[in-house]
């Protein structure tokens, strides 16, 4: 982990509220693995006072060229949408516990829903560049929300909550409609709001499958230090730090409520 002030390579919009980040972390010992994310600071006044966090969707180590797909929720995101070429970025990164890779025998199912597009799209390249046969859900509510560049040359199920493109409904809906056909050495990886990954967990319980969810909890520091991203767990150890200890759990290690 370091904390870096880089330029902002380019800030592209991709569709209705969502944008491309691209940044240089240049000298970097570990470079970030999909499901790994970093924190920004958006701005030097007050408001927003914390960092926001976000996941890589890609790092290209032959020249340590980042980016992240962002999603324009509230204040910080919004001004971060309006930050232009060469500003300062304040990043600390990388940050968290990557998505555990697939053994060769296991088929990997993504499942992203808006905001959790980023990691999962990392993930992808990653299979991608492993040679592993990898499958891609998305779920948004209408076709304006869908980013079309950044999924050319994929294996994607489109999923829209109003029908606009492909499968009519939610990601989750998608999920329960291919279950039963799904090889039992299937492994899911998803990213997305909690109600998402609540569905995916309750499905990969139902047909006996790994299911590894990375949780983007509201965060504080980002790097440990207060519990402001608790995640309840099963077992002894009642609470752990999506931030720290995270963001990507086992399923079964979460207390789903
Ligand atoms: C590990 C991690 C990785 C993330 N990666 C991405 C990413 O790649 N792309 C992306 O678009 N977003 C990502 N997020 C979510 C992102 O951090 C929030 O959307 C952002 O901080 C909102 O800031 P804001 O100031 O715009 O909104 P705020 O004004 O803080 O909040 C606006 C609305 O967004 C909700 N919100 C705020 N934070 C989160 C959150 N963490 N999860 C869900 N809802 C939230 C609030 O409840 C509120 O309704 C990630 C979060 C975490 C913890
Ligand atoms: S955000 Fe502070 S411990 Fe995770």
């Amino acid at each position: 982990m370091r904390h870096y002030i880089t330029p902002l390579l380019s800030n592209t919009a991709l569709c209705t509220s969502m944008y491309q980040l691209d940044f240089h972390l240049d000298d970097i010992d570990s470079p970030p693995r999909p499901g790994q994310f970093f924190t920004v600071r958006i701005t030097d006044s007050f408001v927003p006072l914390l960092r926001r966090p976000f996941a890589f969707s890609r790092f290209d180590v032959t020249d340590n060229s980042a980016s992240c797909i962002y999603q324009v929720r509230g204040n910080g995101t919004k001004l971060l949408s309006t930050l232009g070429k060469e500003t300062p970025l304040d990043i600390i990164a990388p940050l968290g516990k990557p998505f555990p890779l697939p053994q060769s025998h296991q088929r990997p199912l993504l499942v992203a829903g808006g905001i959790g597009l980023s990691p999962i799209l990392f993930l992808a390249d990653e299979l991608q560049r492993l040679g592993a046969d990898y499958r891609l859900a998305f779920g948004c509510r209408s076709a304006a929300y869908l980013p079309d560049a950044v999924f050319e040359n994929r294996p994607v199920a489109f999923c829209t909550d109003d029908g606009s493109r492909e499968f009519h409904g939610t990601a989750i809906d998608y999920l329960k409609t291919i279950a039963p056909s799904l090889p039992p050495d299937t492994v899911l990886y998803c990213c997305g709001p909690y109600p998402m990954l609540h569905g995916c967990q309750a499905v990969a319980r139902n047909r006996n499958l790994r299911c590894y969810v990375a949780m983007e909890q509201v965060m504080a520091c980002g790097v440990g230090a207060c519990m402001g991203c608790a995640v309840r767990t099963r077992g002894h150890q009642s609470y752990v730090r999506a931030c720290k200890d995270g963001p990507v759990f086992d399923a079964r290690e979460i207390e789903w409520e």
